[in-house]
């Protein structure tokens, strides 16, 4: 029986943590046209629910992600000829992109194999968090293409450009210890305490200021591709913008330290549940 598009993603809120994960364990959740179609769909209702404060993205089974689907991305969709091809890029390369600008924070937890094209939703991740046990892998060179969808990019982004070589040309991979090592994630920690890593990260981030959290990681991403000079520019635009969405909440902030002294910010956040509307 053919599989239902509607399968191959899971997802469940619980306590604001939005738990979206890659449904095809038996095969090792690649990545299918119909993934990427749900994928995007279930992004987008979760994305401005009041009921979502921040989004986690895992793998059913033994993997987070083994790349593109061999047979259903790559051996279908070019029997279909270039449109075919173009057509199933773009469904791919839209729910990446929207993960990268995604309004709410996004930890990608990744509990075992991470292949090729999984690299494309990693860095679209704001933060990563992995099992010592998962393996990572620019698997394309061994199946005899270069790492495209992006994949290229994300090792030059996250790793040293002899790492970034070594890694794409030799297509040898690397358990979750080597990957934080090398800056691909955040942390990794044993895969039975993986879950409980990222909830503390999770209700850490619950507790900061929503607007300024969404401001905070695309200036990240933005300013790394300026000079200082434009960066200096688009932070206190971006500040300002924010602004229009909340001017309480950094007024706040300061009362919380100035007047009431209640905290410290640079021991921690200020309490949003005192904050007046
Ligand atoms: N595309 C299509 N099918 C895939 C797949 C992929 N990327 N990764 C796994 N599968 C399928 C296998 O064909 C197999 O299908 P079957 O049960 O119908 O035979 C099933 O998933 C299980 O895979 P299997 O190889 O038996 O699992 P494993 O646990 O022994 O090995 C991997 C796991 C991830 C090491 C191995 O599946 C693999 O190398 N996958 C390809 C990874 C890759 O190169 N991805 C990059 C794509 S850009």
């Amino acid at each position: 029986m053919s599989e239902a598009e509607q399968d191959t993603v899971n997802f469940r809120v619980e306590n604001r943590i939005a738990w979206v994960s890659f449904n095809r364990p038996d095969k090792r959740n690649c990545m299918s046209p119909k993934l990427n179609r749900r994928m995007l769909d279930v992004i987008d209702e979760l994305e401005f629910r009041d009921d979502v404060g921040v989004l986690v993205l895992t793998g059913e089974g033994a993997a987070w992600s083994a790349g593109m689907d061999l047979k259903e991305y790559f051996r279908e969709t070019e029997e279909k000829g270039l449109k075919g091809v173009r057509h199933s890029q773009r469904e791919a390369y839209a729910w990446w992109k929207r993960l990268r600008w995604y309004q709410k924070p996004t930890i990608a937890m990744v509990n075992g194999w991470c292949f090729g094209g999984g690299y494309g939703p990693l860095l679209a991740c704001d933060l990563a968090f992995a099992a010592e046990e998962a393996q990572f892998g620019l698997s394309e060179i061994n199946w005899g293409i270069l790492p495209g969808g992006g994949a290229s990019k994300v090792a030059t982004e996250l790793l040293s450009f002899r790492r970034a070589m070594y890694h794409a040309m030799t297509g040898e991979n690397v358990d979750g210890k080597t990957a934080a090592e090398w800056g691909l994630v955040n942390e990794a920690v044993p895969l039975a305490g993986l879950q409980a890593r990222v909830v503390e990260v999770c209700e850490n981030l619950l507790k900061k200021n929503p607007v300024a959290l969404k401001a905070t990681k695309d200036a990240i991403r933005r300013v790394r591709e300026m000079t200082y000079e434009n960066a200096e520019d688009y932070l206190i635009r971006a500040q300002e913008a924010a602004n229009s969405f909340d001017n309480e909440g950094r007024k706040e902030g300061i009362r919380q330290f100035i007047d009431d002294k209640s905290y410290k910010p640079g021991l921690g956040e200020y309490d949003l549940q005192k904050q007046k509307s």
